[in-house]
């Protein structure tokens, strides 16, 4: 089953739409950031999968061999597993999150890090992910909120681009939704937001997570029009303020 045609787009040939994207994330309001808050939370134990891997960020911050995980990272993006191939002790596999190439009941815990909202069916991939992991075993997904980065996402139409307004949301998967979904394969649901904001001291980091979502850099009048609305706040409050809405759902593998 192939990944979704924006996911394609989006990372099949590049990394750099999402390493733009994750810069963004430095400018957090919480001293703590992302993945050091996620490292505090996750339940890793045993033979570990993190589905949708992208560039392996969450392994530089996590000792896998220290703490004696054995880790699998998956990704459908050729561009993706090229930078994971470079994890030490991580077996990588080229694979769609609908269909993985693993046994049944294969790992302890599994992680979705922002990638549910990018497949067409979620539902098919958690399907597929209480498959692989063992009775007990324990699931972290991470997802948006359907009002995440609303600030950001309205300089959409002001590129000329109106399209790119609903964000990087590509099914219903959010937040809100998020917990609904998991509780049809798992039990223990929970949910936790992790208390950041941005504020973003200058433009270029937002102009480049703009072309990021384009795929492209922003030709000289799009990066004028989204400058003539955030130069502007910036210059007023010292930066640009963007509110965030993630957050993390573990759950359990019923028995
Ligand atoms: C927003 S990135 C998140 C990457 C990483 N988890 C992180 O948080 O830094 C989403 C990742 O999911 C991958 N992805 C999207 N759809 C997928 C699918 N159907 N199967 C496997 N990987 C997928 C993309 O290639 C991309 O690397």
């Amino acid at each position: 089953m192939k990944p979704s045609a924006h996911a394609v787009s989006q990372y099949a040939e590049t990394t750099g739409n999402l390493v733009a994207r994750i810069a963004l994330h430095s400018y957090g309001t919480n001293p703590q950031d992302w993945f050091a808050w996620l490292e505090e939370r996750l339940p890793l134990r045993g033979d570990v999968l993190e589905v949708g891997a992208g560039t392996g960020k969450l392994w530089s911050q996590i000792d896998h061999v220290a703490r004696g995980l054995r880790l699998t990272l998956v990704d459908f993006s050729p561009a993706m597993c090229a930078e994971l191939r470079k994890i030490p002790a991580a077996v990588v596999h080229e694979a769609s999150a609908l269909e993985l190439p693993f046994e049944d009941a294969s790992f302890d815990t599994l992680i979705a890090n922002h990638m549910l909202y990018h497949v067409d069916d979620p539902a098919l991939a958690l399907r597929e992910f209480a498959r692989v992991l063992r009775p007990g075993g324990k699931l972290a997904v991470a997802v948006n909120g359907g009002t995440h980065m609303a600030e950001l996402f309205a300089l959409a139409p002001v590129i000329g681009h109106p399209e790119l307004a609903r964000g990087l949301t590509m099914n219903d998967f959010t937040a809100e939704a998020g917990p609904g979904y998991l509780a049809r394969y798992f039990t223990d649901v929970e949910s936790e937001r992790y208390p950041s904001d941005l504020a973003v001291p200058t433009a270029e980091p937002i102009i480049a997570y703009l072309a990021s979502l384009v795929g492209a850099p922003l030709t000289p009048d799009q990066e004028a029009a989204a400058r003539a609305v955030v130069q502007p706040v910036i210059d007023a409050n010292g930066n640009y303020p963007i509110r965030k809405h993630t957050v993390l759902l573990t759950a359990t593998r019923p028995a």
